[in-house]
């Protein structure tokens, strides 16, 4: 066992002050994770007060035109003309840019009702939304912490959880008979877990159904984890909110859960995972964020450990990157330009349920309800689905994704509208030469 660092001593007992749920949540690393002083603090200071010459950067600087400029090559910035040096090579701040996370702040505050009046923090940049989760297992999960998640789910929460953080997994049906979410299911694997610490992890609009819960189910969900709460359990709820915005559908919560468990008890430390990824159309920037659902008091050790656990790790997200966020944020026509893609995702998701409902497919397969984000999935009722998968791809040239026995995803975000008939066509055409 190592010998605790005494700023780390000093962050635990500030969480533990503040809000003790968050402090008997964390890991052995989590407890161990501080942020040293030395460079940052020293550049910081710097930053402030070296007004001849500041020689504590690990950056290079150019003097040949101006009093400083950054360092760099030509032949790259001329792709980015339009920002600044600074904005495009520099170091950006190890839990993002500044105004970054204030925009995203208002961003949520806009799209989430239910977050007025609520204390959250100030969003972290991370290196894309895997790098978020990654940080969450590393400052929360200890061997054998247990994982609670459906039985459907985006497959790396296994690798990150799991495989890497090794926690042990209690998995409930995603659906019930209704075809409903399965908030009963989900109670009773809550209620059945007999630790004094849990996670538990939900994802809607969902992956790989598309599947978003209504606003009755989402209280359901909420008073599942307060009754466990209430045992004097300290839980974690990790909300992947990769697809937020991408509601097609009006019978379901046009926000996220987030906001509603933002402060429903002193024993749930709600975080919200998401990103420019999907929601900005900006899988390859690797831009996401987290977002803690409690106050700026527990916060201040909280961002300190996250620092640590950053500065060890990707040390920060790129600067180019989440200069092209903001700036795009910031632009005239974003709002327009993210309707028009919003419009164009709708019509195809609205289009890829009517074809796959058809009755004509009733007996080669069911389609999970699916109301938001980028897919559809069917539950092939004679056929395997790796079959299908590979059938599909050699004798028609069309890429699915196979999960499990049975269930076949559908991206339809990455399908032409028109076209969209023809690969469900091809599907049923696969099942029944089988
Ligand atoms: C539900 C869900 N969460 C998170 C991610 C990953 O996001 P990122 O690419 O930002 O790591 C994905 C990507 O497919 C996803 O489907």
């Amino acid at each position: 066992m190592q010998v605790l660092n005494p700023l780390a001593i000093k962050l635990n007992e500030q969480l533990r002050d503040a809000v003790p749920a968050v402090f008997s949540l964390l890991s052995e690393l989590g407890k161990r994770i501080y942020l040293p002083k030395g460079i940052l603090s020293q550049t910081a200071e710097a930053n402030t007060k070296a007004h001849r010459f500041n020689a504590t950067r690990a950056i290079a600087l150019d003097f040949s035109l101006d009093a400083g400029d950054m360092m760099h090559l030509p032949v790259s910035r001329v792709l980015v003309p339009e920002l600044s040096l600074e904005n495009i090579y520099s170091y950006a701040p190890v839990l993002g840019q500044q105004t970054l996370r204030e925009t995203w702040k208002t961003h949520l505050l806009n799209e989430n009702p239910s977050l007025a009046e609520k204390t959250f923090s100030l969003p972290i940049v991370t290196n894309g939304m895997t790098h978020g989760f990654s940080l969450l297992a590393e400052l929360f999960v200890d061997p054998g912490d247990t994982l609670i998640l459906p039985d459907k789910i985006w497959g790396n929460y296994r690798l990150i959880f799991q495989t890497k953080a090794g926690a042990d997994l209690q998995t409930y049906p995603f659906f019930n008979a209704m075809s409903g979410f399965n908030t009963h299911g989900f109670r009773e694997t809550l209620a059945n877990a007999t630790d004094g610490k849990l996670l538990v992890l939900l994802n809607f609009p969902h992956n790989p159904t598309g599947y978003a819960i209504t606003r009755t189910e989402a209280q359901q969900i909420v008073d599942a984890i307060v009754a466990c709460a209430d045992t004097g359990c300290s839980i974690l709820v990790i909300i992947d909110d990769a697809y937020a915005g991408l509601w097609y559908d009006v019978a379901v919560m046009h926000e996220s859960l987030f906001g509603l468990l933002v402060g429903c008890h002193p024993n749930v430390v709600p975080v919200k995972i998401d990103g420019a990824t999907k929601e900005e159309y900006a899988w390859g920037l690797r831009v996401a964020f987290m977002t803690f659902g409690i106050g700026e008091t527990p916060m201040q050790p909280l961002e300190q450990k996250l620092s640590g656990l950053i500065r060890a790790n990707t040390s920060g997200a790129s600067q180019t990157s989440q200069t092209l966020i903001l700036e795009a944020m910031k632009a005239p026509g974003y709002a327009e330009q993210k309707q028009r893609n919003y419009e164009t995702l709708k019509v195809r998701a609205l289009k890829a349920k009517a074809v796959a409902s058809d009755a004509k497919y009733a007996e080669l397969w069911e389609v999970y309800p699916s109301h938001a984000g980028y897919f559809i999935c069917l539950n092939l009722k004679s056929a395997n689905a790796e079959i299908v998968r590979e059938r599909l791809l050699t004798e028609h040239g069309t890429g699915t994704i196979a999960l499990g026995e049975t269930e076949l995803r559908i991206a339809y975000s990455c399908l032409d509208a028109s076209d969209i008939e023809t690969v469900f066509a091809a599907i049923a055409r696969v099942i029944k030469a089988l």
